[in-house]
C-alpha cells in the first residue's frame, strides 16, 4: 500500500509576501473535514504514535521543521518536513510517529473527518494485527 505522498502547493506569493492555497479534492485527495496543528512540542517529544481505520490527512510545516516516521508495520520511513508550500498526505491505515519539533515547529494538519477517538489506533500490536488482516482480505488503501 501507499505510505505516504509528498504534496507540491503552488506559491502565489508576490513583492508582498507569499500566499499558498490548499483546496480540498484538488491541492490535496480529499474533502477537509477538519483543521488543527501543533505547536510548542520540541525535539524532546514523539506525537502521533496511533494509525486511523478511516482518516486521511495532509501535514504542513508552516513554520519550523519536524519530522515523520510512518510505517505500514512492515516498511518504514522518515520524511522531514521544513517547508511551508510542501504537504505530506498520509492515508488511512499508517502508523505515524511527528518528533523533532523545532522551537518555531507549528505543524499544520488537514483532515478528511471529523473527530473521532473510535477510529484511532494507538497500540502498535494491534495496529499490526489489524493492517495485516487487511492485506490478507486484499482491502485497499483507497
Ligand atoms: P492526540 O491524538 O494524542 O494528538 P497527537 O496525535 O498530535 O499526538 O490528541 C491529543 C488530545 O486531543 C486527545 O485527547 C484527543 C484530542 N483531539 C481532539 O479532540 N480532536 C482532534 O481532532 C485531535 C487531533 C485530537
Amino acid at each position: 500500500m501507499e505510505m505516504y505522498r509528498r504534496l507540491q502547493f503552488a506559491d502565489l506569493g508576490d513583492e508582498r509576501g507569499k500566499l499558498v492555497v490548499i483546496e480540498g479534492e484538488s491541492a490535496i485527495p480529499f474533502a477537509i473535514q477538519r483543521v488543527f496543528y501543533i505547536y510548542g512540542s520540541d525535539d524532546t517529544v514523539v506525537r502521533g504514535k496511533h494509525a486511523n481505520l478511516r482518516s486521511e490527512f495532509v501535514l504542513v510545516n508552516v513554520a519550523g521543521s519536524s519530522k515523520v516516521m510512518v510505517t505500514d508495520g512492515e516498511r518504514k520511513e522518515v520524511v522531514s518536513l521544513d517547508k511551508p508550500m510542501e504537504g505530506l498526505y498520509l492515508p488511512r491505515m499508517v502508523w505515524k510517529e511527528m518528533y523533532d519539533f523545532s522551537p518555531d515547529s507549528i505543524l499544520l494538519v488537514m483532515a478528511s473527518t471529523h473527530y473521532d477517538g473510535e477510529e484511532y489506533i494507538r497500540d502498535f500490536e494491534e495496529y499490526r494485527r489489524i493492517v495485516s488482516g487487511e492485506e490478507r482480505d486484499g482491502k485497499s488503501s483507497g
